[in-house]
């Protein structure tokens, strides 16, 4: 699901159509499919074979390849990675294969969320919203009783690259172009929901976003441009 900032902000990344794009971690395709729909030649790759099978069941030809040691014939002129390299690594060895696949003036676009952005109050939030509407029917979200939010956030993501990480090694391989810092848990959120209810997507968009802008909460999503270095 795309929204319309969203959208623009693809738009005004890809700059036009017709581009050559990779869609590394495309997962089940719904990106690539949008931006194929929008005029791009999209080529789309992901190293699980469960997420290759799910996007070509949705028309979309994904490719099984782990990103680390993919090759193309013809350069790409953007590398978009959307919600994948916070799962990859080591992030070097990705984004510097990421870089040799870009051509001249080519441009990696990450979509991402950084897990050490939160604080206690994102994880109380993400944790309460979540569990409120697993009790509710409406999402499919195991409620913990009695856990700490933030510990739970940590355990759940110190796996996972950080914000910073990711910032980092980008900007040894690329020249870094723009980066935001978006909303991104009510985005978290809905991906757990059953009901897939747009009143509700957007009522949790709109409250994370009133609490960032009340400096109630951090943001805790990542829009990155860069070029090739
Ligand atoms: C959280 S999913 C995101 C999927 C999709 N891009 C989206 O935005 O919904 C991360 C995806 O990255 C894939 N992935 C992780 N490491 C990868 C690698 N080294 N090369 C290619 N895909 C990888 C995973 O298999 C998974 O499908």
């Amino acid at each position: 699901m795309t929204t319309k900032d969203y959208d623009r902000w693809l738009d005004e990344v890809l700059q036009g159509t017709g581009r050559r794009v990779l869609d590394a971690g495309c997962g089940r395709g719904e990106l690539a499919a949008e931006l194929t729909r929008r005029g791009h030649a999209v080529t789309a790759i992901d190293v699980s074979e469960a997420a290759v099978a799910a996007a070509r069941a949705s028309g979309v030809p994904a490719r099984l390849a782990d990103l680390a040691d993919y090759y193309d014939d013809e350069p790409f002129d953007a590398v978009v990675m959307s919600l994948s390299l916070h799962h990859m690594h080591p992030l070097g060895t990705v984004l510097g294969r990421a870089s040799e696949l870009l051509g001249e003036g080519g441009v990696l676009v990450l979509d991402e969320f950084a897990w050490d952005w939160a604080d206690a109050a994102a994880a109380a939030w993400f944790y309460d919203a979540a569990s409120l509407l697993a009790a509710g029917g409406l999402a499919d979200f195991p409620r913990e009783a009695g856990r700490d939010p933030a510990e739970r956030w940590r355990e759940a993501h110190e796996d996972h690259a950080t914000g910073a990480a990711m910032l980092a090694a980008v900007a040894e391989r690329f020249e870094v172009r723009d980066v935001r810092r978006e909303p991104y848990l009510s985005r978290y959120i809905s991906g757990k929901l059953t009901n897939g209810s747009t009143e509700l997507v957007n009522e949790l968009w709109r409250i994370e976003r009133e609490r960032i802008a009340s400096g109630a909460l951090p943001p805790t999503g990542l829009r990155l441009t860069a070029v090739r270095l």
